[in-house]
């Protein structure tokens, strides 16, 4: 562990313009600066960094903190990882207190791998470029795929002679134990295990060697085309994912991800400016490998070769993308092609217009694929049907089930209520393999919680063909349980949600600004044909939601103008406002007019809208509108959040009286949800 002391030391030596600065390019603007923000993606900067307080802001997405958050999120560092980060730039000494004989004996095991893992990752370069050998067979192999001198360096591109033990001889001289190589891999029994192939090195998220694959170069040979290293002490091949290390800045920036399945189309893109990429070198997905994707974007699309085989690709593991709820679309490209073949021909222009063009959701992918097999064949139509049923059971985001089950219903041409039974039959399906395998999993554990806990064997010289585990096996994902079936929903005002809530200061602060556009603009027209004001509008469409506003100033303040719009049948004007009886009415007034009027760019990355910063004075009736909806989609979604809380506990407690009525509130608020965002989608305000 890292002393306190030196923790202290190092944040008070960072500068916030230092560490910001090997990843932004910084302007100075007066005493700030700014730049392009790193965890969005923009073109006109509106990330600032403040010296004197020694803090970063996006005006955009709202990040901000100080040196060391910076690195944590930009780089998912740990604290302690964010702190060693800063001490080596600085040239800072950490003092470590002491950590346990065989915590530091693992640490040291580990970190010496690594090291020897780098020693071969070099010995692989050298072969490649400095030997006539590797420079005539392999180095001339990658010019000819196109791979330039940035991208084999950056990718750890790497040449195995055919030599008995070349590596163990070079390796062992520079002082690294053969069973250290034996531990990873790269050395069996006595020989090197990787010969006469182009090498890739596998990189973990710090950059660090971890493993590598080697390609065979000649043909028609009967061994493999690939080979990898065995999982070992670094590589736990289940968590990994080729090219993660290098694309993830631009994947967290793009928010989205694309996965190839092979090494050489990873470098084909990333190297042609695709830098969001990665490859899941061909075998099915994992949940770990889901997880990791998780930590930097939620939106994945699949990128597959157009050919059977890569169809067929598509459609298998993408159960466990589904179950961690990421926005899965997959792109399948013109038949016989694959990504880097596809990228050579074409160019990125091209290539890019395709990805956009060639873009579907995974869900309806996978329907079209399975009902053009099926064909009229009935048997085939309605197993069909089923697969979609089981895969749209692993949604559990409310709203998208809930939008998905309205499509398929109409495009597969059966009835909502009989999809909504299909898929609750494929949830308790689910969830009971999900419970046989974590009894398995149990049961394993106590089998082997008496031996050793020796690192995995090494597993077969090539594993390929080896399908992992179907995805939903990982019971840390948790489903909000049934979908409900229609029926009348009930009103969503006062429904039985009502539990006690903690105030969120963004939801008062929100409220604030409702109050404050009520003060503002409420005696203008929203229409004036039908006499309708601002105020008219804006009271009597909160009506449902008073009962949720956090802060109860603001909600009497809403009914009090409701009350004088019915009792006079006007809206108050500015005047009634100041001259309140009520003192904190008479506050709100104030505050209307002084504060500037601006939205949360909270608002503005969340809903896309282009909204200027002041609320333009020509445009009342599309600024109340557009506010209003977003005010109410907010809402709405906290309530939809508290209402799926209450739903799995009365699941749990077997209350099934109430949760039915919940089931009801859910579809309900489901439904005002989609309505909603369908409304913003078409709303743009002018400037
Ligand atoms: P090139 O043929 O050099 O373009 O490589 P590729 O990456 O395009 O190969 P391919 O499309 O045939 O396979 C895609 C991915 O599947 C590869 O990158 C490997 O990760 C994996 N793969 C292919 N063949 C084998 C094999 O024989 N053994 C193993 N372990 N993996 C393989
Ligand atoms: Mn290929």
């Amino acid at each position: 562990m890292i002393t306190e002391e030196s923790v202290r030391e190092v944040i008070d030596s960072a500068r916030v313009e230092d560490v910001v600065g090997d990843f932004v390019n910084l302007r100075r603007r007066g005493n700030n600066y700014s730049g392009l923000c790193p965890f969005h993606n923009e073109k006109t900067p509106s990330f600032n960094v403040n010296p004197a307080r020694n803090i970063y802001k996006c005006f955009g997405c709202g990040v901000g903190g100080d040196p060391v958050k910076f690195l944590m999120e930009l780089e998912q560092l740990s604290f302690p990882d964010a702190i060693r980060w800063i001490a080596r730039k600085y040239n800072i000494k950490l003092e470590e207190t002491e950590v346990s004989e065989e915590v530091r004996a693992e640490l040291q095991e580990r970190d010496s791998l690594l090291i020897a893992n780098d020693f071969a990752r070099k010995y692989y370069a050298e072969q490649l470029l400095d030997t006539d050998e590797g420079k005539s067979i392999a180095l001339s192999y990658f010019r000819a795929r196109g791979f330039r001198k940035e991208a084999i360096e950056t990718f750890g591109l790497g040449y195995a002679p055919n030599q008995r033990d070349g590596l163990l001889q070079a390796a062992t001289a520079a002082g690294f134990g053969e069973d250290q190589l034996e531990k990873l891999g790269l050395v069996r029994n006595g020989r090197d295990f990787f010969r006469d192939r182009v090498m890739f090195t596998i990189h973990n998220l710090a950059g660090k060697p971890i493993a590598f694959a080697g390609r065979i170069l000649k043909k028609d040979v009967k061994a493999p085309k690939y080979i990898n290293s065995p999982e070992t002490e670094v590589y736990h091949k289940s968590d990994v994912l080729y090219g993660m290390y290098q694309a993830r800045q631009a994947v967290r920036k793009l928010d989205n991800i694309f996965m190839v399945e092979g090494y050489t189309d990873v470098i084909s893109l990333y190297q042609s400016g695709i830098r969001n990429v990665v490859a899941t070198s061909g075998t099915s997905l994992t949940a770990g490998q889901a997880k990791l994707v998780k930590r930097f974007t939620e939106n994945v699309t699949l990128l597959y070769d157009g050919d059977k085989a890569g169809v067929k690709a598509a459609l298998r593991g993408v159960d466990v993308l589904l179950s961690a709820d990421l926005n899965v679309r997959v792109v399948v490209l013109p038949e016989g092609k694959d990504p880097d073949g596809y990228m050579q021909e074409v160019g990125v222009t091209v290539f890019e217009q395709y990805l956009t063009d060639a873009r579907k959701d995974f869900l309806f992918f996978k329907a079209d694929i399975l009902l053009e097999e099926a064909g009229d064949d009935v048997a085939a139509r309605s197993a069909a049907i089923r697969d979609i049923s089981s895969t749209l059971a692993l949604v559990t985001d409310p709203l998208k089930r809930a939008g998905y089950l309205q499509q398929f219903s109409a495009k597969l041409g059966i009835d909502e209520s009989l999809l909504v039974g299909l898929v609750n039959g494929a949830i308790a399906d689910h969830r009971s393999e999900r419970k046989k395998a974590a009894e398995r999993e149990q049961r394993r554990q106590a089998r082997s919680s008496g031996g050793t806990s020796a690192p995995p064997p090494p597993t077969s010289e090539d594993d390929w063909g080896g399908l992992s585990e179907p995805a939903w096996l990982d019971t840390s994902s948790d489903d909000p349980g049934p979908v409900a079936a229609g029926g009348a929903p009930p009103p969503v005002a006062g429904s039985p949600a009502a539990e006690p809530r903690q105030p969120e200061i963004g939801h008062g602060h929100q409220e604030q600004h409702f109050v404050h556009l009520l003060v503002r603009d409420g005696h203008k027209w929203y229409d004036e044909p039908t006499k309708t004001t601002i105020a008219g509008f804006l009271t009597a469409n909160v009506a449902d939601l008073l009962g949720d506003f956090d802060v109860a100033t603001y909600r009497e303040a809403v009914e009090q103008v409701t009350d004088h719009l019915r009792s006079t049948g006007g809206a108050p004007d500015p005047d009634w406002y100041t001259r309140h009886a009520d003192e904190r009415i008479r506050q709100l007034a104030t505050e209307a007019v002084t504060s500037p009027y601006t939205y949360s760019p909270n608002w503005q990355e969340k809903y896309g809208l282009r909204l200027s910063q002041k609320m333009p004075d020509e445009n009342q009736r599309l600024a109340a509108e557009l506010f209003l909806r977003i005010f109410r989609m907010e809402k709405i979604e906290r309530k939809g959040k508290e209402n799926t809380l209450l739903i799995a506990r009365y699941q749990r407690e077997g209350n099934f009286e109430k949760l039915k009525t919940h089931m009801k509130v859910q579809m309900k608020l489901d439904e005002m949800r989609i309505s909603l965002a369908k409304e913003l989608g078409t709303v743009v305000l002018s400037r």
